[in-house]
């Protein structure tokens, strides 16, 4: 604890540093300084055309309890939460009485990013998240105060989900006889893997090796290797850290947002490993990618340092023409950062199994956009956080480039990496060009600390952007990039200034908080939302969270999904065949809003995977 507060004192007046030389760039303009931007410029940046590749009807917004999809398609529920994983497994207990043990052999709560791999053209396996428990469901009780078991059950709602599929006409369904069926839980043995594996700072009393590390849980989205891995990223871990006696947070902890208080899951209550007043150092251990083998139920998952530490949203895996892999990364907190990793070696996909430990060693970078806030376009560079460069030296406060990945955060502070409107999910064009990134909302934009500035041009941001950046010569390895707004979401039925949007923003597409990206193998690009849904004020007329459909070509965005009461919609990914489109429905219901999906009848809310596929069988690749 002694090196940790000294080291405390340092990086916050290199963070206080960091933080000044930001506001004089302001002062002198190299960072917009105005209140938020005029709506002329952002009809001129971003215009739309008629798409052929939106060949749908759009769908008006929706606030009833039904999930509705576009004519010409269909949307069938794969699994939901609790739904047995193995033979012997119970089936859902809609009381909550199930317990911890039944828990561990269901689908754990609240999918969120997935990956499908296929095993034959009829059976694939897929590897879902479990982000997070809705306590307000989960147990036969309002979640308020939780026993031990409670706690047990909780941790093994969280985690991954491993489980083949099956095809079934022109759908899907889950065979619990698989083979490579698995839960992952927030008590699975782990490897911690690269530069912090066998680090003080991850040295518990459990585990003096600092490599023997217990499960993975908030597991937002992920991602999928050239080399048929899974990545699950760990995003809001601070939740699941608290203190049963007085706890002094920490400049590093208050970063990270890791707080000494009851936490909302309540973990430290009966599990001393989360209990920060006793076990400080375990939530080091957090806030990780780690990389899981589908195709091995026994293979240990490996919590990959090198990507850094911080809230990770997704994992944007391409391999450069060089053969370096490179992996795109957001920190989905207001004012974070976006990260770029390079491999140190190549990939070779003729041996893809040599491949296996490429994200062990590399160098992580993070990013800097420059360019007025009025022009939505500019140039950017990557800014790398090594030990030893860039200020990032002992006398900087970090001992080593495991203390660099730990507080990625502050390092990135320190090199003057730009704040964004919270990155979420990061997806790469098929065509290799171009990196697409949802920064979600901030209403703290045009605070202190977070100015208005290119990319992240609206103070008190409510309703999110989606950013782009070209490497220069399309070489992923380049220090420097060309970056513009894709789009700028808003209400244009009560807006005529910048908060009515970009100009392919309109009465009949309007959203807000921009999260799930990805593209299809036409080149489409899904998006997908985690917004208010009260359909009211600032986002009248926008109903529940939905999923819209794009062509980055022209720009054109039609609504082609709408979400039960009170959802999330978030994962996606695509049979091999192109033909099933996977999607999630998470959390429909929270905070106790009358839904009953998926159901219905006077059912229990509940997270579910949805297939969705076209009644005149052509594939999402067309
Ligand atoms: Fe789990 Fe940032 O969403
Ligand atoms: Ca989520
Ligand atoms: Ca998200
Ligand atoms: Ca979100």
């Amino acid at each position: 604890m002694t090196d940790h507060s000294a080291k405390t004192s340092k990086l916050e007046s290199l963070i206080s540093n960091a933080l000044s030389r930001r506001r004089f760039m302001q002062s002198v303009g190299l960072v917009g300084a105005g209140t938020f931007l005029a709506g002329m410029s952002i009809k001129r940046a971003i215009s739309a055309t008629q798409s052929n590749l939106l060949d749908f009807d759009a769908l008006p917004a929706n606030t009833s309890d039904k999930l509705i999809v576009a004519k010409g398609y269909r949307a069938d529920v794969l699994i939901s939460w609790g739904d047995p994983l193995f033979p012997d497994a119970p089936q859902f207990d809609p009381s909550g009485k199930g317990n911890a043990a039944a828990q561990a052999r269901q689908f754990g709560d609240n999918n969120d990013g997935m990956s499908c791999f296929p095993l034959t053209a009829d059976r694939a396996v897929m590897v879902v998240n479990n982000e997070y428990t809705n306590q307000e469901y989960l147990f036969d009780h309002d979640g308020t105060t939780l026993t031990a078991d409670d706690v047990a059950k909780s941790q093994a709602a969280h985690g991954v989900s491993i489980f083949e599929i099956v095809r079934q006409g022109e759908t899907w369904r889950v065979d619990q006889q698989g083979k490579l069926n698995r839960r992952i839980t927030a008590n699975t043995l782990m490897h911690m893997t690269g530069p912090a594996a066998g680090h003080h700072l991850l040295k518990t009393e459990a585990d003096p090796t600092a490599t023997q590390i217990l499960g993975t849980f908030n597991n937002c989205s992920n991602g999928k290797t050239p080399w048929g891995t899974y990545l699950t990223c760990e995003e809001n871990v601070n939740f699941n850290f608290g203190s049963t006696a007085p706890h002094e947070q920490s400049a590093l902890e208050k970063r990270y947002d890791i707080k000494g208080d009851k936490s909302y899951y309540q973990w430290e209550q009966h599990d001393p490993r989360f209990d920060l007043s006793k076990n400080p150092n375990e939530a080091n251990r957090f806030g990780w990618i780690v990389e899981i083998d589908p195709m091995n139920p026994d293979s240990i998952p490996l919590k990959r340092s090198a990507l850094g530490r911080f809230k990770h949203e997704n994992a944007a895996i391409t391999v450069n023409k060089d053969g370096h892999v490179v992996v795109y990364m957001g920190d989905d907190s207001r004012g974070e950062h976006i990260y770029r990793f390079i491999s140190k070696h190549t990939y070779d996909a003729t041996q893809p199994q040599k491949s296996r430990n490429l994200l062990d060693e590399g160098t992580l970078y993070v990013a800097r956009f420059n360019g007025e806030h009025d022009a939505l376009s500019g140039r950017g560079e990557w800014l790398e956080l090594t030990h030893g460069k860039n200020g990032l030296t002992t006398e900087a406060g970090f001992a080593d480039q495991a203390e660099v990945l730990i507080y990625a955060r502050q390092a990135a502070s320190i090199i003057g990496a730009t704040t964004m409107d919270r990155p979420e999910w990061i997806a790469v064009h098929p065509d290799q060009t171009t990196i697409y990134c949802t920064l979600t909302n901030n209403k703290e934009r045009g605070s202190e600390g977070q100015p208005i500035n290119g990319p992240n041009p609206l103070a008190d941001n409510r309703y999110g952007q989606i950013i782009r950046w070209r490497p220069l010569l399309n070489d992923h390895i380049a220090d420097e990039f060309e970056w513009d707004l894709y789009l700028l979401a808003g209400n244009p039925s009560i807006y005529d200034d910048a908060r009515a949007g970009s100009a392919n923003i309109t009465p009949d597409n309007m959203f807000n908080s921009p999260d799930g990206i990805g593209f299809d193998a036409a080149g489409r690009l899904w998006i997908l939302t985690d917004g208010k849904d009260s359909n009211e004020g600032k986002f009248a007329g926008m109903g529940n969270n939905q999923m819209l459909c794009s062509d980055p070509s022209t720009g054109e965005i039609k609504r082609f999904m709408t979400g039960p009461i009170a959802c999330e919609i978030t994962g996606l990914c695509f049979s091999d065949d192109n033909k099933t489109l996977f999607v999630g429905i998470q959390h429909p219901g929270e905070d106790n809003a009358s839904s009953h999906f998926p159901a219905g009848g006077d059912s229990k809310p509940r997270s579910s995977i949805m297939m969705i596929h076209r009644e005149d069988g052509r594939s999402f690749a067309e």
